[in-house]
Formats: C-alpha cells, structure tokens, sequence
C-alpha cells in the first residue's frame, strides 16, 4: 500500500505545496478548499497574515501538514518579495501558484479615472512579479512548477451592457483590459518558461457573482445570458483549478481554461 504523501492518481497533489494569493476570497476559499483536498500543502496569501492563517487553519488537513498564511500584497513590490520570501523559509518549497488576489475598483469607463485604471494594471504587474519570483526559486531548486493565472471571461469576450444597466456600473473598462493581458501573459511566459518545466496557464471563470453581495436581478440576468441557464457554484472551479496544478495537466501549459457555464461558447 502507497504512502498517504504519495501520489496516487494525476490528479492527487500530495506532497506539493500551493500558494494561493487573495486564499481568503470568494473563489480564493474555494481553491484553498479543493487544493487541500486534493493532498496539497496550502499557503494561504492575504494582505492580513491573520486573515491568511485563519483561512489556513480552518482547511482539511488530508496529508497531515500544517498549512499556513503569509502576508502578501500586490500593490507593493516589497510586499510580493516578503510574502514569498516567508512562504519559502516556512514552506521550504512552492510546488503550485495560483495569482488569484485582486485589487477591486467597481468603476465603469464614465467615472474610472486614470489612477483607478493605473491600479488595475497593477493585478497583473503583482501577477508578473509573483510569478517570476516563482519560477527562479523552483529553477534554482531544479524542480518544476506550475502557475495558475485568474483570467475571466471578461478578458475573451465584451460585457452585455444589458446586464448591468439600472443596476450599478458596467463591468470595468481597466478590469477588461487587465484580464485579457493576463491570458496574452500567460501566454508569453509559458513560451519563456517551458524548457524551466514551469508551465503557466489561465483559469478564467464566467458568471460567479458571490451570493452574499450580488443583486438578486444581476444574477437572474447573468442567468439568463448563460447557455446553462444558472451562475456558477464557488465549487465547481475547484476540480478544473486542480488539473491545471496537478500532473493531470502535464502537457498543457498556455492554456486559457474557461470555466464559464459555455457563456463564451454563444
Ligand atoms: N467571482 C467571479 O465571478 C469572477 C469572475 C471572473 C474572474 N474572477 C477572478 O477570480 C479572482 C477571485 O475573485 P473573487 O470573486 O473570489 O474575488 P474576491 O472575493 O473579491 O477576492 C479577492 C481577494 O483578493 C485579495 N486582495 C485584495 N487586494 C489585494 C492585494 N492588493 N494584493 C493581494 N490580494 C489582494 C483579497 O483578500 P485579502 O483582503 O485577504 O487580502 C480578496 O479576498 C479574481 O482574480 C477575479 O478577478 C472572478
């Protein structure tokens, strides 16, 4: 019988270990939930460290270590270096990055101004920075590695103004921008990195407003709009955030995986 550290099937992620940024988030809780289900070592990054650490603290422990929670924000390059710094020297090694932390400004394009725009554009310089700081420590280590990228649907197609309209504002102009560069980037860099073996991709979820705060209309709208007739469960991004981390996906990288209800499949 196999070792409870040893992988047992491609998608079995014991003995990696996970750092996920924005772990304390809607979809971010959901991946540290699936991640640590799947046998991972998780190493929850908020901008609160005890933020972080109650999230990390509250995971199944499936492999019998300790997750853990560091502070990391993008807004600040010494912030990024010092999170990931302390997630080494605490973890030892970094198997898998999931950049999924986002700065939020809900402005649209009649009332973004141009630091608001400039502070969007900064998700994916945080991304960036993250993830090259990732991919020196694991080629360093002569291991491989795996990085996550959240994109969105918003970052393939255009927003219905429709959905919004009489509700709040539109969905961002910046946020738009930014989430299409991520998947150009994770392109780019899965091109640069793959001879490293660190393979990068784009996880990019449709309609998964969070229950707590989302207008009941916004959703019934968004549900309309859907080939599946419904939003998303926080749930079901899990398993496809798993076979980008895992080695059931060890010949993908470059990838821009929708997971959207077939919203951009219309
Ligand atoms: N939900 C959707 O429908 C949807 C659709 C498409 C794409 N996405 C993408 O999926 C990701 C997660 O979305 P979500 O809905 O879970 O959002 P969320 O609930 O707002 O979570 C985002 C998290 O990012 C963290 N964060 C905020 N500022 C940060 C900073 N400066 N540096 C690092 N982390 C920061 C926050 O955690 P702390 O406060 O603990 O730092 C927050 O919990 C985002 O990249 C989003 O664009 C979501």
């Amino acid at each position: 019988m196999s070792k409870p550290t040893e992988p047992t099937s491609p998608f079995d992620l014991a003995g990696k270990t996970a750092l996920v940024t924005g772990g304390s988030g809607y979809l971010g809780l959901a991946f540290c939930n699936s991640l640590a289900a799947a046998g991972a070592r998780v190493v929850v990054g908020s901008r609160s460290e005890s933020r972080a650490q109650q999230v990390a603290d509250a995971l199944q422990n499936r492999s019998g270590v300790e997750h853990l929670g560091v502070a990391l924000d993008y807004r600040d390059d010494q912030a990024i270096e010092q999170g990931f710094s302390d997630a080494i020297s605490r973890a030892g090694a970094i198997d898998v990055l999931v950049n999924n932390g986002h700065i939020l400004d809900a402005r649209d394009w009649t009332t973004v101004d141009g630091p608001g725009f400039d502070q969007q554009m900064r998700n994916a310089t945080g991304y960036f920075l993250l993830a090259r700081l990732f991919r020196d420590a694991a080629v360093a280590k002569q291991m491989p590695g795996s990085i996550v990228m959240l994109g969105s649907m918003y970052g393939r197609v255009a927003s219905y103004p429709e959905v919004y309209d009489g509700i709040g504002p539109a969905s961002s102009v910046a946020y738009q921008c930014l989430k299409g560069g991520v998947a150009q980037m994770v392109r780019h860099l899965s091109v640069y990195w793959a001879k490293d073996r660190i393979r990068v991709n784009a996880l990019s979820p449709g309609p998964f407003p969070n229950p707590e705060g989302a207008p009941a209309e916004l959703v019934a709208r968004l549900e309309q709009k859907s080939p599946m007739g419904r939003i998303g469960r926080a749930e079901e991004i899990g398993g496809p955030l798993v076979f980008l981390c895992s080695d059931a996906s060890s010949y993908v990288t470059g990838h821009n995986l929708m997971v959207d209800g077939g919203w951009t499949a219309w």
